[in-house]
């Protein structure tokens, strides 16, 4: 899988009073480390088991407690908070919690905050065991799920296991990596799929081409920058078929995977995949590959080493952007250059034919990074530079780039 990205998404997060509260304190850290920003609701509950000062050192904001706080209210009001977020977040969700909000009760900031907001919300009950099979609690439960639309309550959790008060079964707080994946999943359903019903083609990785049945040429490609816009499309809506040299990589989520090593097999991958609306072509394909490969191992000879005749491979990107009728609409190159980007790029994207070109400087430290920094040439568009990044963001700033060029 790619690395998780949440760059720039808002979570309000609400912590209820119960001795799982410190679980929350973990799930800031995993939303931060994903470039989420978050804000934080204590209960007077949560209050006895986390401080406010733990919770703002690791939002990195203060923390809002109080519904009549002046200083609250001017900086951020509690309607404002609710409006503020992608997604709330309740976190451990206590039994008082889910029936104020069942019932629509708003007498703290917690439960006012949760009626005023427009955002979908996200509970992660915590109880003991009995509370949580009590029929009123269930009864709460089940009608937050039923409310409408966007007032549907999603619910992560709670596990089976050994409670804090030495009873066992259902209560227990879901564990901050569930609650983490259960709000990339919601914020990645909050952003729609803007690119559904589209079909995109990507090539990763590097290829491979024999020499004899043991040897080969290759290169240092990861396939990393390439398995994460094929993952990012993907979470956008669209049908991606990636087509990959050898790499050590899962196929992200929903992403159909064709294995191929030499650049011919790439090509005759990348016309099979065809029609397609978009193609990020980010593999590093060999530009040469061995005349006459060795039906056997080629052995040490008295005569020396031997030569090996190489001849050109095709090239799959300029193949792609000649114009035909299954030319896709937006055709992505990658440059890779260790000197003159500007320039060896704008050559790249005139001679090649295709639309965009990811220039990519790769005199540092990039082959197997896990960041990247790039620039994006277009043709009559100004150089856009991209501060050095993960290569998670930098498919999610190239695919917002081709969701603007769609809409
Ligand atoms: N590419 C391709 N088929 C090839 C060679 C390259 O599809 N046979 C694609 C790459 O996937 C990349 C772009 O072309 O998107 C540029 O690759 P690069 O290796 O930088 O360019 P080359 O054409 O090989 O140019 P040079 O080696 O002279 O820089």
């Amino acid at each position: 899988m790619s690395e998780v990205s949440l760059n720039t998404r808002r979570i309000l997060l609400i912590v209820g009073g119960g001795i799982a509260a410190y679980k929350a304190l973990e799930l800031v850290r995993l939303l931060r480390k994903a470039g989420a920003e978050v804000r934080a609701v204590l209960t007077d509950g949560g209050a006895q088991f986390v401080t406010p000062l733990s919770l703002a050192a690791l939002t990195g904001h203060p923390v809002h407690q109080a519904l009549f706080s002046p200083d609250d209210e001017t900086t951020m009001g509690h309607i404002e908070l609710s409006r503020w977020a992608d997604l709330v977040v309740v976190a451990p969700a206590t039994a008082g919690l889910i029936a104020k909000a069942a019932n629509g009760l708003a007498d703290d900031l917690a439960s006012t905050t949760l009626l005023a907001t427009d955002k979908r919300v996200l509970m992660a009950p915590a109880m003991n065991v009995r509370m949580w099979q009590h029929p009123a609690v269930q009864a709460n439960v089940a009608r937050l799920g039923g409310f409408d639309g966007l007032h549907g309550v999603a619910l992560v959790g709670p596990d089976d296991g050994e409670m804090a008060c030495g009873e066992f079964g259902p209560g227990r707080m879901a564990e901050p990596a569930a609650v983490f994946a259960a709000i990339r999943t919601l914020l990645a359903d909050a952003g729609g799929r803007p690119l559904a019903g589209r079909r995109a083609v990507v090539t990763a990785g590097p290829t491979f081409e024999p020499i004899d049945p043991v040897r080969g040429l290759t290169n240092r490609s990861s396939g990393k920058q390439g398995y994460a816009i094929a993952a990012a499309l993907a979470e956008r809506g669209a049908e991606v078929t990636l087509i990959s040299g050898p790499v050590g990589l899962d196929a992200p989520d929903g992403v159909h995977r064709v294995w191929v090593e030499t650049a011919v097999e790439m090509k005759v991958a990348v016309d099979a995949a065809l029609p397609a609306d978009i193609a990020v072509m980010s593999a590093a394909v060999a530009d040469w590959r061995v005349d006459g490969v060795a039906s056997g191992k080629i052995k040490k000879a008295p005569g020396g080493p031997p030569s090996l005749a190489l001849i050109e491979n095709p090239d799959i990107l300029a193949g792609l952007s000649a114009p035909g009728p299954k030319r896709p609409a937006l055709v992505i190159g990658f440059a890779a250059e260790t000197r003159d980007l500007e320039e060896n790029a704008r050559a790249k994207l005139s001679r090649k034919g295709c639309d965009w070109i990811i220039g990519n400087d790769v005199s540092d430290d990039v082959f197997g990074a896990d960041s990247n920094s790039v620039t994006l040439f277009r043709r009559g568009v100004a150089d856009e530079i991209w501060p050095r990044q993960s290569k998670a963001d930098v498919a999610l700033t190239l695919v917002d780039r081709i969701v603007d060029h769609f809409a």
